[in-house]
């Protein structure tokens, strides 16, 4: 199982990474937008709060541009920068051109398994199936999880399902369970992961117990 934060906002960041979980950074040109800063620098601040890779997406639509873009991307950290591009022809394209230079990517925004059958052959690390945004256009997500997972068992094939696009812890744990070997969340469903109010209710209650037994210490001396 791996975790991995899905946001540029360097206070969610920081906090997230100091638990010692999460196993690196997506982002997306939307998740950008969000914090009026340019790529550049929100990339330079990702990498300095966070640990492991950070997955910048490519907006690049022809194969050349998006190589270009790519070359600029990995010239702020060649180790920890990886590459989320879209699953258009090119992209995969430039996915097959990149795994071929042992360079991390993500072929992004999956709806189908025939998108993850081409991500996988041209090597992919990850495929990043849209859970969500599945759900809202009446596609079965749970069941696409699950056929990919089979193929990629059936073809001894490494790319790992990464899956994205959460509204809700549900979503999140039903495609953990469908076979998804990652998901990348937003902070708020991250610190939602931890809450439960029975969890607070019984802390509570070993609180006043630790508190009543020290009392009764106290005044049996
Ligand atoms: C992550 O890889 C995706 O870009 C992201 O999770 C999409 O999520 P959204 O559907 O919430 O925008």
């Amino acid at each position: 199982m791996e975790l991995y934060l899905d946001t540029a906002d360097i206070d969610e960041i920081k906090s997230a990474f100091n638990i010692g979980i999460v196993k690196g950074v997506t982002t997306n040109p939307t998740i950008l937008l969000k914090t009026r800063k340019s790529r550049e620098n929100s990339i330079r601040d990702i990498l300095k709060y966070s640990k492991g890779m950070v997955y910048v997406q490519t907006v690049s639509e022809k194969y050349e541009d998006i190589m270009s873009e790519v070359q600029s991307l990995l010239e702020f950290d060649n180790k920890r920068i990886g590459i989320k591009i879209p699953v258009t022809p090119d992209g995969i394209k430039a996915i097959k051109e990149l795994s071929d230079k042992s360079i991390k990517t993500i072929a992004t925004a999956v709806f189908t398994t025939s998108q993850a059958v081409v991500s996988a052959l041209a090597g992919a690390d990850y495929i990043a199936p849209y859970i969500n945004r599945m759900e809202q256009n009446e596609i079965d997500a749970i069941n696409i999880i699950k056929e990919i997972r089979n193929i990629y068992e059936m073809n001894n094939i490494e790319t790992k399902i990464l899956a994205a696009s959460f509204r809700n812890m549900e979503q999140i744990m039903r495609v953990i369970k469908a076979g998804a070997q990652a998901v990348t969340i937003s902070y708020e469903l991250f610190c939602e992961m931890f809450n439960n109010y029975l969890t607070e209710k019984s802390i509570n209650k070993f609180k006043e117990d630790w508190d009543e037994l020290n009392d009764k210490l106290k005044n049996s001396f």
